[in-house]
């Protein structure tokens, strides 16, 4: 079942916080001379029209990305990626989104190695046009949990993993802890960056927990787990709060980066008095 479609939520609150953290490590990883692999197992279409129909559908991205594209008071390590959505929009109004694929690119050097994955025949054809011309870059239509084991380790030994599906299914929940868990046994120092929605629903909100206790004992150098929350639940209990993002060997500057950016996150991005954020991580 392949109904989610990523254009309708382009550039909202979940999509910031996953690609401040994109960003942060991208650069920390590209600051060593040293090429390093990036494996985008739920890669989406590479880029998406704000001023099309999916994400004018719902607006997402007006709690997201609109709340922080104009401002000039911005913390310094959510710079560099507000940075990123502008260069996407060259005549300077918010008209595309940059995805992770299209962050990655902006961001990756030459000598960098991609694989993107990518299930949906549509946003596989996009992303495939879309990164065409970059050296060093695989986008595959197969299925980005199976195929995580073939890519670690990188032939480098320096890599890092983005998991992103869309947790429609219940059994992503329990497919990414799988992941994370085969993924460090083949690679202990890959930093794996998973992100998951914050729901009312057991798998989701036991999942950060599961993440922690297989990175407790597999990750080399620890993990980092952040939280946002920007949302009350509506009158039945439904509704995506918010969103968190686990990283396991995180870069040891992601913790105070993102401690100088949450409060204004919240103040920015919060649509009630109780928005909040979680930020905790285990130093090795
Ligand atoms: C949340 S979106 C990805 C957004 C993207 N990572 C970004 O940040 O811009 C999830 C994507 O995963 C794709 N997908 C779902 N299951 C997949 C799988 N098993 N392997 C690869 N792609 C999958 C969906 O078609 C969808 O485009």
């Amino acid at each position: 079942m392949l109904a989610y479609r990523h254009a309708f939520h382009a550039g909202n609150h979940a999509d910031v916080l996953k690609h401040l953290v994109l960003d942060r490590v991208l650069r920390y990883m590209a600051e060593k001379e040293k090429p390093f692999t990036l494996v985008d197992t739920h890669a989406g279409a590479g880029g998406y029209s704000i001023e099309g129909r999916y994400a004018q559908k719902n607006g997402e991205f007006s709690h997201g990305i609109s709340r922080l594209y104009d401002r000039q008071d911005l913390p310094v390590p959510l710079q560099g990626y507000v940075d990123l959505v502008r260069q996407f929009n060259p005549d300077g109004q918010l008209r595309q989104y940059p995805g992770s694929p299209a962050i990655a690119n902006m961001l990756m050097r030459e000598t960098d190695r991609l694989r993107v994955y990518e299930l949906h025949p549509t946003d596989h054809r996009i992303l495939e046009s879309y990164l065409a011309d970059r050296p060093n870059t695989q986008v595959s239509d197969k299925d980005g949990f199976v195929s995580l084991k073939s890519e670690l380790p990188p032939p480098s030994r320096r890599g890092a993993v983005l998991m992103d599906p869309p947790y429609e299914i219940k059994t992503d929940y329990a497919k990414v802890l799988a992941a994370l868990r085969e993924g460090l046994q083949r690679f202990p120092e890959c930093v794996f960056m998973i992100w998951y929605p914050q729901l009312q629903l057991l798998e989701s909100t036991q999942l950060a927990q599961r993440l922690k206790s297989s990175a407790d004992t597999a990750a080399k150098k620890g993990w980092l787990h952040v939280r946002l929350t920007v949302q009350q639940p509506d009158e039945k209990g439904f509704g995506m709060l918010g969103s968190g993002m686990f990283v396991a060997n995180p870069p040891f500057t992601l913790h105070d980066e993102l401690a100088a950016c949450l409060p204004y996150l919240v103040e920015r991005m919060g649509q009630y008095d109780g928005a909040n954020f979680v930020l905790e991580q285990r130093a090795v």
